[in-house]
């Protein structure tokens, strides 16, 4: 039997950055995003004696899989079976998995590419398993987080959030809808000014967090106020809340990077061009958008369709400086594209 999804990917608005537990990816505080409607990741899963990945680029030629990246699809699948006990339900995943992924997305450009990778491997699971167990979509998001926290939230359409919880059993931490897709319809121009793979990828990044003498004060201001705001600000579709709020949290996240040990540095010159370039249309023109930026120098700059042709125009402009564009707008989560089962006779 296999089962084939496909999933999108979530970029935050408010950040989620560091956990209390790295190997559970059990976050510190609540995170929140916009599920893009593109570019997609397709993964078909089905039962194997062995682990066994085979991951296709946007090219479609095949990718050579690093001992590392293959690990990490193991031990997501060591702790997928971990929840099916949990469950209950042990029979449901008794050996490894055979993966094949055929991802659209550039890896490591900083378009969230393993939370598209993780919900969609966690939709197939969930379609392969459906007779023995059916999944919430509840319980599908923590199957995505265990691989790749952020990829809880590509599980929903529209508007997302990652609930922290509290403690540390392997279901304290879930992905939650805030608003479907049809509430507001933001788009994300997204300028990727290198596609350069970056140097420490977010999981040992997570890991950092505590590191920074600013850390504390970054969860205090989520806890007490940043949260709140952005989803009042995504129920009420006021763009300019928004606008302060995620961006406040976004250079607040960078800030906590560059002063961890060792520091992480993931904007580049060209992000803050394009960061006060963005400012300055902001200003003079009167265009609502808003910036952010995950762990890596790529522009995401969010805006609703009074924006949008503006911002698109901008963003066309950097092609000719060799950056890369990708027009995206708020999209579907994680869905089962179909499933195949034996023939029995
Ligand atoms: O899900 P991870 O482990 O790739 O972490 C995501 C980290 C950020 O993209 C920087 C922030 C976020 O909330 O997506």
């Amino acid at each position: 039997m296999s089962a084939t999804a496909r999933a999108q990917p979530n970029i935050a608005l408010i950040k989620y950055w560091g956990n209390r537990n790295d190997a559970m990816r059990l976050p510190e505080a609540d995170s929140t995003a916009m599920t893009l409607d593109s570019p997609s990741v397709t993964v078909t899963a089905e039962h194997s004696e062995i682990l066994n990945v085979r991951s296709f680029g946007e090219d479609g030629k095949e990718k050579i899989l690093t001992e590392k990246d293959t690990a990490r699809f193991g031990k997501h699948i060591d702790l997928m079976k971990n929840y099916f006990l949990h469950l209950n339900a042990e029979e449901a995943l008794p050996c490894s998995l055979s993966l094949t992924i055929r991802s659209g997305i550039p890896s490591a450009v900083g378009i969230a590419s393993s939370s598209a990778v993780f919900a969609a491997v966690a939709r197939a699971v969930a379609g392969l398993v459906e007779d023995i167990i059916p999944l919430t979509d509840t319980q599908v998001s923590i199957l995505a987080r265990l691989g790749s926290g952020s990829a809880a939230r590509s599980i929903f359409s529209g508007f997302a959030a990652l609930r922290a919880g509290g403690g540390s059993r392997i279901d304290a931490s879930f992905g939650q809808q805030i608003a479907d897709v049809d509430h507001w319809l933001l788009h994300d121009v997204i300028i990727a000014p290198s596609t350069a793979e970056k140097k420490v990828g977010s999981t040992e990044g997570h890991a950092l967090a505590h590191t920074s003498p600013f850390f504390e004060a970054r969860l205090a201001a989520i806890r007490m106020r940043r949260l709140k705001e952005c989803v009042e600000a995504i129920l009420r579709k006021d763009f300019e809340l928004l606008q302060r709020v995620s961006e406040e949290d976004c250079m607040d996240m960078h800030k906590v990077m560059e002063t961890s040990t060792p520091a992480l540095h993931y904007l580049s010159e060209e992000t803050h061009r394009i960061v006060s370039e963005i400012k300055d249309l902001r200003q003079k023109e009167h265009v609502p958008v808003l910036y952010t930026m995950d762990a890596g120098p790529t522009v995401h700059l969010f805006c609703p369709d009074e924006g949008y042709l503006k911002v698109l125009a901008y963003a066309r402009k950097q092609e000719e400086k060799g950056c890369r564009v990708f027009d995206a707008r708020a999209g579907e989560g994680a869905k089962l594209v179909r499933t195949k089962k034996p023939i029995t006779v």
